[in-house]
């Protein structure tokens, strides 16, 4: 099929080296110049594991171009919407600007019969505002939403082989064409099995929100359920395992530490709320504050711990972070939580020295105050505190007795819970996880 991937930023670049990888012919398109460049020289503009190899490879074949040009967008039969919905500043709803402006320099672009797809992530009612735009001016073309729930890490793998594809169409001939349609796009998945559930506008809007409100409330629960740990002395790690073996509950998910961050979750959970609160229905979704902030103390949490293990004080201390991005496997600090820690650290007195293999540049954007090292030796020496914030494979195995020698005091925070306490103290460091004796 033609396609055509509107808004070129984590999900459009993913997806349209995806779709063209399925073997479509695919124009990716984002108003960014400098962005356009570095795709169509098949450079990546930020970090995905396996994502620059698909690129060149599909580059290669010719079944893939980029333009800043929305007019080259004609000729696609089928159009993907792929922009951002941040939140808007000072406020917790989500920011439709993007959606709103591709979508209105789409439509001049639209042939007769041509599906328009939203995968942006957006609130609940967008899909049918945008359709009735769409059939003033091209009634015989239809738009579908098909949430995307790519995982930051492992987005091609994800794309490319999903849990399930949602479609929201509308009724009648126009929702079967629009069926029809996806179904060539995902048809080599489809026939690999993944399953596919097909909705009402509404209905497919709200999957993607309750499903990133559901990760995020697991997080809260497991962590919430860290603090009560700590005050009885029980560890949350033990506990995780032992209910997660409950296959109605599931370990996956169940992690407790910092909490979440990134620029999906957090995000989209306040952008859920206020949406709520719009259609008269807060109450259902009050539960989500408290999701939010459970999530939010936990950061505060890692700096009192962090207090507690150099004695009282932070004033003037060295600190060590390992780990700036909002997650491993990503160079991604929007609403990082270790980062946000850091710069707490920093603020109340302390040195702070960030680490990271992917992640310093843009840390660096957001904080310039801090200290960057990129070698984790160096960024380690003379530290009084060793905090491991982003479960980094090079951090997890970082061995305790040759941390030893290059430290002031041997203290470590494990904000992730993912360091082996016994190897680490039988090496003479005092450490502290997050919700275990
Ligand atoms: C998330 C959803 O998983 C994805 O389906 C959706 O499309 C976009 O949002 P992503 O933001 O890439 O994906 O990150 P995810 O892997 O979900 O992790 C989110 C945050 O939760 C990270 O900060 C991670 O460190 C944290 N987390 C995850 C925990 O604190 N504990 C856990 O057990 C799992």
């Amino acid at each position: 099929m033609r396609i055509s991937i509107i808004g070129c930023g984590y999900l459009g670049a993913v997806h349209a080296a995806c779709m063209a990888k399925l073997g479509h012919d695919v124009v990716g398109i984002d108003a960014d110049t400098w962005k356009i460049g570095e795709l169509q020289a098949g450079r990546v503009p930020f970090f995905e594991p396996g994502l620059p190899e698909l690129l060149n490879d599909v580059l290669a074949s010719g079944r893939l171009k980029f333009s800043p040009d929305i007019a080259d967008a004609k000729g696609a039969q089928v159009h993907f919407l792929c922009v951002g919905t941040p939140q808007r500043k000072g406020e917790y709803a989500a920011d439709l600007r993007h959606v709103d402006t591709a979508f209105a320099s789409l439509l001049d672009s639209l042939e007769p019969g041509n599906v328009v797809v939203g995968k942006s992530t957006v609130p609940v009612g967008t899909a049918a505002r945008l359709a009735e735009n769409l059939a003033e001016r091209h009634p015989d073309a239809v738009l579908a939403w098909n949430p995307e729930f790519l995982r930051e890490g492992f987005a091609v793998k994800d794309t490319l082989s999903p849990d399930r594809f949602v479609y929201g169409i509308p009724d009648g001939e126009p929702g079967v064409r629009a069926t029809a349609a996806l179904d060539e796009v995902y048809s080599t998945s489809l026939s690999l099995g993944t399953q596919r559930l097909v909705a009402d506008y509404a209905t497919a809007e709200l999957v993607k929100s309750a499903a990133n409100s559901f990760l995020a409330t697991k997080i809260s629960f497991i962590n919430a359920m860290a603090e009560v740990c700590e005050v009885t002395g029980a560890d949350v790690t033990v506990l995780a395992d032992a209910i997660g073996m409950d296959e109605r509950i599931g370990r996956k998910f169940l992690n407790a530490g910092i909490g979440f961050g990134g620029g999906c979750l957090p995000k989209d959970i306040r952008a859920f709320m206020a949406r709520a609160g719009e259609l008269g229905a807060d109450q259902a979704l009050t539960f989500l504050r408290e999701v939010d902030d459970i999530n939010v103390r936990r950061r505060m949490r890692a700096v009192e711990l962090t207090r507690g293990l150099l004695g009282g004080s932070l004033l003037g201390k060295h600190i060590t972070v390992l780990g700036a991005a909002f997650k491993p496997n990503s160079d991604d600090v929007r609403d990082s939580p270790a980062l946000n820690i850091a710069a707490q650290l920093q603020l109340q007195g302390a040195e702070v020295t960030v680490t990271d293999p992917q992640a310093i540049d843009g840390a660096r954007r957001r904080f310039p105050e801090l200290t960057y090292e990129h070698d984790l030796d160096c960024a380690i020496y003379d530290a009084d505190a060793v905090l491991l914030l982003t479960e980094w494979d090079q951090y997890r195995s970082l061995a305790p007795q040759h941390a030893a020698q290059l430290v002031r005091a041997k203290n470590v925070l494990d904000g992730r819970n993912t360091l082996d306490s016994l190897k680490w103290r039988a090496a003479g460091w005092n450490y502290k996880g997050i919700g275990r004796p």
